[in-house]
C-alpha cells in the first residue's frame, strides 16, 4: 500500500531547503513517481489564465495545455475537489496523452486562497485507485499548496480559483 503520509513528511522536508515551486514540484513528482506501485505518470499541471499548462513530470511526454473544463485535469479544476476516474476510456473529453492510461486522479492544488495548479497521477491498470488513494493523493495536493511557494507563478484559475 502506498505511504502517502511518508511521501507528504518527503516533500515538506525538501520544502525545508527550498520553497520556490519549481523545484520542489519538480522533486515532488520524482517522490511520487517512485513511491507508488503502477502508476505510468505523476506530475504537475500549473494555473496560466483560464487554462492549465504542463508542469514538472515524472512519466512519458504529455499534453502541454490543457482547457479549465476539458479533461480529467480541468474538469478536476472546475469541480474544485478531487477527481477519481476508474475507466478513462469511460469519462467523457478524457485527453490521451499515454495510451498506456487507464485510469486516473486528479487533485487540485491551492494556495493563497485560489486553485494554482494540479496534481495528475495516470495508471495502466483500470481501478488502481481507491477511496485510501484518492484520500492520499489529496493530501499530497494540499501538502504542496501549503509548503510552495508559488509567489512566481502567474495567476490562478480564474472565477473558479475562488471556489
Ligand atoms: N489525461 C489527462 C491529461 C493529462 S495526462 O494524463 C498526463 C486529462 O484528461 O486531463
Amino acid at each position: 500500500m502506498t505511504d502517502y503520509s511518508m511521501m507528504a513528511a518527503q516533500i515538506l522536508s525538501l520544502a525545508e531547503e527550498e520553497r520556490d515551486y519549481m523545484p520542489l514540484l519538480s522533486n515532488a513528482a520524482a517522490v511520487i513517481y517512485h513511491g507508488m506501485d503502477n502508476i505510468n505518470w505523476a506530475g504537475f499541471y500549473l494555473a496560466e489564465g483560464e487554462d492549465l499548462l504542463l508542469g514538472p513530470f515524472q512519466g512519458k511526454p504529455a499534453c502541454i495545455r490543457i482547457k479549465k473544463g476539458k479533461g480529467v485535469c480541468g474538469s478536476a479544476v472546475l469541480k474544485g475537489s478531487v477527481l477519481r476516474v476508474d475507466d478513462v476510456h469511460a469519462f467523457p473529453g478524457h485527453i490521451a496523452c499515454d495510451e498506456a492510461s487507464r485510469s486516473e486522479t486528479v487533485a487540485p492544488i491551492r494556495s493563497g486562497g485560489r486553485i494554482v495548479g494540479v496534481l495528475d497521477i495516470d495508471s495502466p491498470v483500470e481501478g488502481r485507485f481507491d477511496e485510501n488513494d484518492e484520500a492520499g493523493i489529496a493530501l499530497i495536493a494540499e501538502t504542496i499548496g501549503r509548503a510552495a511557494d508559488f509567489s512566481r507563478l502567474f495567476s490562478g484559475c480564474g472565477d473558479v480559483s475562488r471556489k
